[in-house]
C-alpha cells in the first residue's frame, strides 16, 4: 500500500474542478486532498459541495493560500490559480518545504523565471510544471519512437496551440486570458507543444534552446467577436497567428504557432521529424523508413519516382505505444483522455518518494520563457532574441533528472 500524498489546491476554478475530478476518479487510494484555497468564497463552498456529493472527506478552507502552504497536513500543492500568481505561490511553496505543482501558462517576465529558479536551487524542494500532454499518447508515442532511434537524427519539430477561444471576447471581463490577449501581443500557450518536444530534444539535458524569433500577423478575429457581440470596435493588440522559429544547441529547429482568434479545429500542431522518418499530428499518422510503405511509379515522361505513404498512427500503437500507455490504454481514465492522471500521478509519486520531478524547475523555466521572449521579438520586428541558460551550464550533461516509469528524458518499462 503506497503512503498517502496530502494534496492541497490552491485556485478553485474549472481547472481547479478537473484535477478534483481526476483525482477522485484515478487517485483516490493514494491521496488526500486535505486543504484548498481560493480568494472566492463561493468557489471554496462548490468544492466543499463536490465534496460531499462523493463521500469525501472535508478539506480545510482558506482564503488566503499563505496559511495553506504554512500547514502541517500539506505535504505538496497544487496550483492551478492564474498565470500572473502561480510562479510567486510556487516560490513561496518551495520556501516552506512544499513539491509545488504549477499550472501551464507561460510567463511575464523572465525576472520571476529566475526567482522561481532560485527558490528551488537554494531549498532543494522540488516543482512540476503540471504539464499533462507530456504524457498524452502520441507525444509519449513519439517519445518512444524517438529514443529507439526509429526517426533517425532529430531535424525539425513543430507544435502549437490553435483552439478556438474567440468567445472570450464576447464578455471582455478583463478575466485571466482575456486581459492578456487584450493587452499582449506574443505566444502566450507554448507548454502543451513545447513542454513534449523539449523532453525529445533533450532540452537541458544535453541540448538547449539558443535563440528565436517571433512574428505576429494582424489581429482581426477578438474584434469580429466583440463587435458581434454589441461591444463595439474593441482592438485587441494580440495577432491572430503568432509564428516563433527557434534554433536549438544541437542544431534543430523548432516553429511554434499560436491561434486562439480565428475559427478552426483544435490542433497541437505536433511534428517530430528526423533523418529517417516522421510523426505528424494533423494527419494522425507516422512515416518511417522501413516500417511504412513505398512504392516506385513511373511518371508521364517514363521517369521513375518514389511515393511515401502515411501509416496511420494507429497501426503503429500496439507495438510502440510509450510503456505507460501499453498499460493505461486498457482503462483510460480522467480528465483530458487520460494525461491528467497520468501527470498527477507523476507528480504524486515524486512527492512521495521525495524524489526530483519528471518535470524539473529549469523545464518550467525554458519553457514559460518562451512567452515573455517572443513577446521581446514581436515587439523588435521579428529581431531573434537570445534564451537565457536558467541551468547556469547545466544543460551540457546529457542527464537523466527522474530515472524510472515516469521519466520524460528516457523510457523504462513498467515497474
Ligand atoms: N493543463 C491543462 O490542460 C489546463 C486546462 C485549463 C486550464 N489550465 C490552467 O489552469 C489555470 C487555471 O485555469 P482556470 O480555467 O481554472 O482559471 P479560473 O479563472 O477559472 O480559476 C482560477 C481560480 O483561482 C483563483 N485564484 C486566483 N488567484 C488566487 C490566489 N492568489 N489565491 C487563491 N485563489 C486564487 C480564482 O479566484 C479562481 O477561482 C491556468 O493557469 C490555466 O492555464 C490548464
Amino acid at each position: 500500500m503506497k503512503k498517502i500524498v496530502k494534496l492541497g489546491i490552491i485556485g478553485l476554478g474549472a481547472r481547479g474542478e478537473t484535477l478534483l475530478a481526476t483525482l477522485f476518479e484515478f487517485n483516490r487510494e493514494e491521496v488526500l486532498v486535505s486543504a484548498i484555497c481560493d480568494v472566492k468564497q463561493e468557489r471554496i463552498d462548490k468544492f466543499h459541495q463536490i465534496m460531499k456529493d462523493h463521500d469525501y472527506p472535508l478539506a480545510t478552507a482558506y482564503t488566503d493560500y499563505r496559511q495553506l502552504i504554512a500547514s502541517d497536513d500539506v505535504d505538496a500543492v497544487l496550483i492551478p490559480t492564474s498565470w500572473n500568481s502561480h510562479l510567486r505561490i510556487a516560490e513561496e511553496a518551495m520556501r516552506n518545504g512544499k513539491y509545488a505543482g504549477i499550472e501551464v501558462g507561460g510567463a511575464s517576465s523572465l525576472d520571476e523565471l529566475w526567482h522561481l529558479v532560485r527558490a528551488a536551487e537554494s531549498t532543494g524542494v522540488s516543482c512540476m510544471m503540471l504539464e499533462n500532454c507530456c504524457y498524452g499518447r502520441n507525444e509519449l508515442l513519439s517519445l518512444n519512437l524517438a529514443r529507439q532511434g526509429l526517426f533517425g537524427e532529430l531535424i525539425h519539430c513543430s507544435c502549437g496551440y490553435e483552439h478556438d477561444l474567440s468567445e472570450m471576447a464576447h464578455l471582455g471581463n478583463r478575466e485571466e486570458r482575456e486581459v492578456h490577449n487584450f493587452r499582449r501581443n506574443c505566444d502566450l500557450y507554448p507548454t502543451h507543444g513545447i513542454g513534449p518536444l523539449a523532453k525529445i530534444l533533450r532540452i537541458n539535458r544535453g541540448n538547449r534552446f539558443m535563440t528565436l524569433t517571433s512574428t505576429a500577423s494582424k489581429g482581426r478575429g477578438f474584434a469580429k467577436e466583440a463587435e458581434k457581440a454589441g461591444r463595439g470596435h474593441v482592438v485587441y493588440n494580440i495577432g491572430d497567428v503568432i509564428t516563433t522559429v527557434i534554433k536549438c544547441a544541437n542544431g534543430e529547429t523548432i516553429t511554434m504557432t499560436h491561434c486562439v482568434s480565428l475559427p478552426r479545429p483544435y490542433s497541437r500542431d505536433f511534428r517530430v521529424q528526423g533523418t529517417k522518418g516522421l510523426f505528424l499530428e494533423d494527419t494522425k499518422s507516422v512515416f518511417i523508413e522501413g516500417i511504412s510503405t513505398t512504392r516506385e511509379e513511373i511518371d508521364v515522361a517514363g521517369n521513375p519516382y518514389t511515393v511515401h505513404e502515411w501509416t496511420p498512427v494507429e497501426e503503429v500503437y500496439e507495438k510502440y505505444d510509450h510503456p505507460i500507455w501499453k498499460k493505461f490504454r486498457e482503462n483510460i481514465v480522467g480528465g483530458h483522455g487520460g494525461m491528467d492522471a497520468l501527470t498527477l500521478s507523476a507528480f504524486c509519486d515524486a512527492v512521495r518518494n521525495h524524489t526530483p520531478t519528471p518535470i524539473d524547475v529549469y523545464d518550467c523555466a525554458a519553457w514559460m520563457s518562451l512567452t515573455c521572449l517572443s513577446e521581446e521579438s514581436i515587439a523588435m520586428g521579428s529581431m531573434p532574441v537570445a534564451v537565457p541558460d536558467f541551468t547556469d551550464g547545466k544543460w551540457i550533461y546529457e542527464t537523466v533528472g527522474c530515472p524510472g516509469k515516469w521519466s520524460l528524458d528516457e523510457v523504462y518499462d513498467e515497474d
